[in-house]
């Protein structure tokens, strides 16, 4: 498929993706079509066979720097509803997505941007890497769940702060409150992101895409409720030829040979 506000760039044979959202002359602003071209590009990665990482990131100075003021602006109520649904659909989809994502904050993450690194697995930041939730100042909320993940992420108090006041977070205040896991300079920003992905790449497929839901699912549950999730995820591992492979490889000082089966 052709994209206008994105670029999907395939390595390591296709196990990981880049996908680069690229509309840079209003900071990778989020609008219907950078929305519906997030949700085609995961979808048409979703078939990918050998896909296992996807690195979610910005082009230019921004990772993205919300949504489109300029098409919110107009909106009545309905509209607002529709187009916060929508967002908020898509970015759903990229939490539930079954490989993990990275997201890899190059630049400026406000309000839908911000939003967007926190519905991946977990964020790389460079040190120019900003992050804010700015809607107070614009007379809204935040729409893509922006007062749900936060809290949830960094705790109440610090998300309390940083809805109401929409103040600028840099990348060490984001690293020290778990906004963050790692903050590099920019130009190492995305090899280091690369290297994780490549760690990820390299364990059993089927294993990590079980770990993923045990952690998704089990997050919105009860204790007692996510420990049967993951007691469940944890028996269907052992009817794979992979967990067959790996232990038999350990117990036998050698390498193993993994085949995502
Ligand atoms: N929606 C629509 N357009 C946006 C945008 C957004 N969220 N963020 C930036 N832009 C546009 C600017 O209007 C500007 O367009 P122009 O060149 O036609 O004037 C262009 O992107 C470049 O932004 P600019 O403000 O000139 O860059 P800057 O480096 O001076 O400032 C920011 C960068 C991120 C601090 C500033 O653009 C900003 O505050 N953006 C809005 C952030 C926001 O509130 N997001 C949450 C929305 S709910």
């Amino acid at each position: 498929m052709e994209y206008s506000t994105m670029k999907l760039e395939r390595v390591d044979g296709g196990a990981i993706c880049w996908v680069r959202i690229s509309r840079p002359r209003v900071l990778n602003a989020l609008d219907w079509t950078v929305l519906r071209e997030l949700e085609a590009a995961f979808t048409q990665l979703r078939s990918e066979a050998a896909l296992r990482v996807v690195l979610l990131t910005g082009e230019g100075k921004a990772f993205v720097a919300g949504a489109d003021i300029a098409t919110m602006q107009p909106m009545d109520a309905a509209q607002g509803l529709e187009f916060g649904r929508y967002g908020s659909a898509v970015f759903r989809a990229i939490e539930r997505f079954p490989v993990p994502v990275i997201a890899v904050v190059n630049g400026y993450a406000l309000g839908g941007g911000c939003e967007l690194a926190m519905a991946c697995d977990f964020r790389y930041a460079s040190t120019k890497a900003v992050f804010a939730q700015p809607e107070v100042g614009l007379g809204i909320t935040p729409g893509y769940a922006g007062t749900q993940r936060l809290p949830r992420l960094i705790g109440r108090g610090m998300a309390a702060e940083m809805l109401y006041t929409a103040r600028m977070v840099k990348a060490d205040e984001a690293l020290r409150i778990g906004l963050v896991n790692r903050v590099v300079e920019p130009e190492e920003l995305e090899n280091e992101a690369l290297a994780t992905a490549r760690l990820i790449a390299g364990k059993a497929p089927i294993a990590i895409r079980r770990v993923k839901e045990a952690l998704n699912q089990g997050l919105e549950v009860d204790f007692d409720s996510a420990n049967e999730i993951e007691s469940l995820q944890f028996s269907l591992c052992f009817t794979t030829h992979d967990q067959k492979e790996a232990m038999e490889a350990f117990l036998q000082k050698r390498e193993a040979r993994l085949e995502n089966k």
